[in-house]
């Protein structure tokens, strides 16, 4: 039997940029997926969900499409090429659909406990990544999966989504805490307007005749169209915030780093218009507890808004503090 936890991940800064080759700065959570596999001899992957208590059955070989949490756990056995069967059961205390990234960590538990400890943890991300696109309908890019994968403890990971380059950033606060407040609105990547910024995304590269829009520029966004011009300008805009708040971190300057959050909130409300009313709730609730800075975080349209609150602020009801923990691990085989 091999048992492995993978971790949800928060993400700083950089919103929608990892799959425009850009920047961000995640974290891996504390809470995540904790999934055990055991062989079976008849070819049957017999998989159990224990917190909702449901179960499926399918041929390693060949597991057809299906919903839910199934969609994971068959799209994980297929993308690994596994053919042989197995005992599967997992649970875990990411909660859905608030931007934390379940389904990241469902899927990275699940792949580490059918398929061990991979030569390349970079290239298992990617696999993972599949998982969402092919099984789930969300076209996603691996910011999550890196950061289930990746996580370090008492760090921040600076990742460079065109080398893939990954640098950790200590996340040491002194006093500030960051939390993270539930919209109470479920987003759901498969049917939200994930798909469709992407797509723009994609047809503004194009339009710029360019690689990627890592290497576009707020000048070059001005020429496009409505509203690709828009979505270029958050693109370039975040990443240099990113590196901004990195900077910021280094030199313990708490204040600019909210200044950032509040200004990646702004774009991805007005120049990528991935807020909600729900979500604006929100960020008003935690403004006026004396957050620092809050902005939406992980894909938008609902889910979970992050706050970063001064030493003299204390947490406002309903919020959850959240500390840098390791990555996903194989914790029993
Ligand atoms: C979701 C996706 C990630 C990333 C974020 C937005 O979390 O799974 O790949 O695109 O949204 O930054």
């Amino acid at each position: 039997m091999t048992v492995a936890f993978a971790p949800g991940r928060a993400n700083l800064i950089g919103e929608h940029t990892d799959y425009n080759d850009g920047l961000a700065l995640a974290f891996a959570l504390r809470c995540g997926a904790r999934a055990e596999a055991r062989d079976r001899a008849d070819g049957l992957v017999c998989a159990r969900a224990i917190d909702p208590g449901e179960a499926d059955e399918f041929p390693a070989a060949a597991p057809e499409p299906a919903e839910g949490w199934r969609a994971f756990v068959r799209g994980t056995v297929a993308v690994l090429g596994r053919r042989s069967g197995a005992d599967v059961s997992f649970t875990g205390d990411v909660p859905l659909g608030s931007g934390l990234s379940s389904s990241a960590a469902l899927t990275v538990a699940l792949a580490l406990a059918l398929g061990g400890e991979p030569a390349d943890r970079i290239g298992l991300a990617r696999l993972c990544s599949r998982v969402e696109s092919e099984w789930a309908g969300a076209n996603t890019g691996l910011l999550d999966q890196l950061a289930s994968l990746l996580g370090k403890e008492g760090h921040a990971l600076l990742i460079d989504f065109r080398t893939l380059e990954v640098t950790p950033v200590a996340l040491a606060l002194g006093g500030w805490r960051l939390v993270v407040l539930d919209s109470g609105e479920r987003h759901d990547l498969a049917t939200s307007g994930y798909n469709e910024r992407r797509e723009e995304c994609e047809e503004a590269r194009k339009w710029l005749g360019l690689a990627s829009l890592r290497d576009a520029t707020t000048e070059a966004a001005s020429r496009l169209p409505a509203p690709l011009d828009r979505r270029v300008r958050h693109v370039v805009e975040e990443n240099a915030r990113v590196n901004d708040t990195v900077a910021a971190l280094q030199r313990d300057d708490l204040a600019a780093v909210g200044e950032l959050l509040d200004a990646s909130h702004a774009s991805l409300r007005d120049l990528y218009d991935a807020s909600t009313p729900a979500v604006e709730r929100t960020v008003s609730a935690l403004r006026a507890a004396g957050a620092a800075g809050a902005r939406m975080m992980g894909g938008g349209f609902g889910g979970s808004v992050l706050a970063l609150l001064p030493p003299d602020a204390g947490v406002p009801a309903g919020a959850v503090e959240l500390e840098p923990g390791p990555g996903a691990r194989i914790v029993e085989r």
